[in-house]
């Protein structure tokens, strides 16, 4: 699709944008948010100032421009990036402004190269290029959305119909449509995206949150947890609104469910769920839902957590291994209080490592999914990949914008 001579160009000029990239991408934004303040109301404003999200289209370029020549291999990137767009309710309009002010920063980053104009046409033809190839698969992705019994396109309000708290930090809301219509399954492991207007006179504000729970229910759960600013950060906005303002019989609105990181059930293997802190709500709908759908099938199920006081939904996986010899539960406690060291199913104090994994898992050769903050994840896909588990059995997901791990 792309000529010979813009492919040459985007391989010679991709080192450029990958050490110019935060830049292009960050005066991106700048310029985009003051002549479209509407966009304000998609975009994280938190991520935005911690340049996590130019960083995040930054990357999605430079490997489009590395690998222009078979942009298949990039597919799953592209399924997991449009799942995030869908839930955001990204539209195909909003594509041509992106390209734009992408291209304008580009242009001023760049602007001593003498074939400047030679570069910024290869890129304007690739932006096309990878920009048709997101609005496909969104497209199809908005239709199955909407054509699944219970399933709707943008947003839909919902009811709190029950608050429970689960940690010091971590509260369930429990949601039903408001129009009292039937509520659309999901994959376990996929997430919703909440808005909220903590303040009217500011944009609003979405946020991705697993669905806790397992989709037999007739309602859904999301599992949050309030974000204490650390070191100059500021306090959650979102989380802080919802566990604070938000009460039972308040409305939400909420994008339908999205995302690939879900539970493969198409395999008799051992399934090991891996959950770092708050990381554990999309493993919880795993496990609840494997129970139902498999009650066979063997899960190990390893929480870790800085102590009990911050575990959440322990008592739950607890009472889930005790009722089950399908179910086992490993603990691990970085911190752990006098009382915590009592908790039967504590394995191990101190950070995740080696040593608990092998306690933990009694049959290596497993399907594997974890979830938590990126410290975890790359400590726990290092361990796998020592142990020789081939990537089509490592699942993770990211909370926050993906990277390199
Ligand atoms: C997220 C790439 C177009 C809005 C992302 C992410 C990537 C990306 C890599 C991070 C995904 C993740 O967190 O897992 C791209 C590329 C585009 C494009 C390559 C064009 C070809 C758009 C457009 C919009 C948009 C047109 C809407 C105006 C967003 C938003 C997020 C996002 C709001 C989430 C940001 C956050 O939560 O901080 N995109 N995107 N993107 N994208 Fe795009």
């Amino acid at each position: 699709v792309l000529k010979e001579s813009t492919k040459e160009i985007i391989r010679s000029t991709a080192p450029v944008l990958e050490q110019e990239g935060e830049r292009i991408t960050s005066l991106f934004y700048k310029k985009m948010f003051q002549d479209h303040p509407e966009l304000l109301n998609i975009f994280n404003q938190t991520n935005q100032k911690q340049g996590k999200q130019p960083r995040a289209l930054a990357g999605t370029l430079y490997a489009a421009a590395v690998n222009i020549d078979r942009l298949e291999s990039l597919l799953p990137a592209i399924r997991q990036i449009a799942h995030k767009h869908r839930s955001l309710n990204v539209k195909p309009e909003h594509y041509p402004i992106v390209g734009k002010y992408l291209l304008m920063a580009m242009r001023e980053v760049l602007q001593d190269s003498p074939d400047i104009d030679d570069i910024i046409e290869a890129w304007e033809e690739t932006y096309g290029v990878v920009a048709k190839v997101f609005i496909d698969t969104e497209a199809a992705m908005y239709a199955e959305a909407e054509e699944k019994i219970g399933g709707w396109r943008g947003f839909r309000e919902f009811t709190v119909i029950k608050k429970e708290q689960e940690s010091r930090v971590i509260t369930s809301f429990y949601l039903k449509p408001a129009d009292e219509g039937p509520l659309a399954s999901f994959e376990p492991g996929q997430y919703i995206s909440v808005q909220v207007m903590p303040d009217y006179s500011k944009p609003a504000h979405m946020r991705q949150y697993s669905l806790s729970d397992s989709p037999d229910k007739d309602y859904y759960r999301i599992s949050v947890k309030k974000e204490e600013g650390m070191q100059g950060h500021e306090d959650g906005v979102v989380s802080n609104y919802l566990h604070e303002k938000i009460e039972a019989g308040d409305t939400l609105n909420l994008t339908a469910p999205a995302g690939s990181f879900t539970l493969k059930e198409n395999s008799d293997r051992p399934l090991v769920l891996i959950a770092g802190g708050v990381g554990l709500t999309p493993l919880v709908s795993m496990l609840n839902t494997s129970s139902v759908r498999n009650p066979d099938r063997p899960v190990t199920f390893v929480a870790a957590a800085k102590s009990g006081e911050l575990h959440a939904m322990d008592d739950h996986v607890r009472s889930m291994a005790e009722g089950s010899s399908s179910v086992r539960y490993a603990v691990c406690y970085e911190t752990p209080s006098v009382e915590d060291r009592r908790h039967p199913n504590l394995l191990k104090e101190g950070l995740v490592d080696e040593e608990l994994l092998s306690d933990a898992v009694p049959d290596k050769d497993a399907e594997y999914y974890f979830c938590g903050p990126v410290p975890f994840l790359r400590k726990v896909n290092g361990i796998l990949r020592d142990w020789g588990i081939p990537e089509s059995r490592i699942n993770f997901e990211f909370f926050g914008p993906s990277q390199s791990i």
